[in-house]
């Protein structure tokens, strides 16, 4: 055998070795729980990757129920939608379990605006209405599609999507999470809401657009 050859074989021995001791990163979103249940304590003044669990002798029955996604969001706003989000900080007994759930109400014409969530995949399903479900791949690719009541869709974990109705009733989506927090990036107001905001330079350079262009946008979204 060459010196090569062992060299690599060596690599790729100790690269499967880190492949079978590790969690797989690529394959998993949250970290397994090591417990039955960890409900969040929210106000503890310990902060962790996640949130401690309370003692479990404070646990009653109530802590594993949420009725918060049975209420209508209001969609009376700028870009027609609301999301009432059912994660670990509105329901934590969600806390370490790498999972969640919200509720999206877009209006006639309403937008749930481009925006992407870092820690999670989501699975979205129409409960009425019809709507144009749509995300854009890393290589810029569009893929969307009108949906009904009882459609589902997929959203690969990072990738930027957006829902707008394009029927003539209020649409109601419920989407899911593998993630107890997946964190929502709304692309417009995360470049053009932000604080402090971005140098203008650096957005005019980036939309290949002048200053009263940037203040235009900036002033929806300041
Ligand atoms: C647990 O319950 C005790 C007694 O009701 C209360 O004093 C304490 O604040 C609770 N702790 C947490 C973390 O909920
Ligand atoms: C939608 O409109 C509401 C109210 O105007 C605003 O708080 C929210 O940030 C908007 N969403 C986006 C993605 O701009
Ligand atoms: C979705 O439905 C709208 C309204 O009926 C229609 O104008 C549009 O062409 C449809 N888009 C696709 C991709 O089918
Ligand atoms: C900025 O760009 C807009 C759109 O291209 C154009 O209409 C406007 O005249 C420009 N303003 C200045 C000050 O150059």
């Amino acid at each position: 055998m060459s010196s090569t050859l062992a060299h690599k074989s060596t690599l790729t021995l100790l690269f499967s070795a880190l492949l079978l001791s590790s969690p797989l990163p690529s394959l998993s979103s949250d970290p397994d729980p090591l417990q039955d249940f960890c409900i969040a304590d929210l106000q503890a003044p310990v902060s962790m990757n996640g949130f401690p669990c309370k003692p479990a002798s404070n646990v009653t029955s109530n802590d594993f129920f949420f009725d918060g996604l049975a209420r209508e969001g209001d969609t009376y706003n700028s870009n027609g939608s609301s999301v009432v989000y059912g994660n670990v900080l509105a329901f934590p007994a969600l806390n370490t379990l790498g999972i969640s759930m919200n509720r999206v109400d877009i209006a006639t014409d309403g937008l749930n605006a481009p925006h992407s969530h870092p820690r999670a995949t989501e699975v979205g399903i129409v409960a009425q209405g019809k709507l144009l479900v749509g995300m854009i791949s890393t290589s810029n690719v569009l893929y969307s599609k009108n949906l009904t009541a009882g459609e589902m869709f997929v959203v690969p974990r990072g990738l930027v999507h957006f829902q707008m109705n394009v029927g003539e009733e209020s649409a109601l989506i419920y989407t899911a999470f593998n993630s107890h927090l997946p964190g929502t990036v709304f692309v417009s107001s995360n470049l053009f809401g932000s604080r402090p905001s971005l140098p203008d330079d650096v957005l005019m350079k980036a939309f290949q657009v002048n200053k009263t262009v940037i203040d235009q946008i900036n002033s929806k979204f300041g």
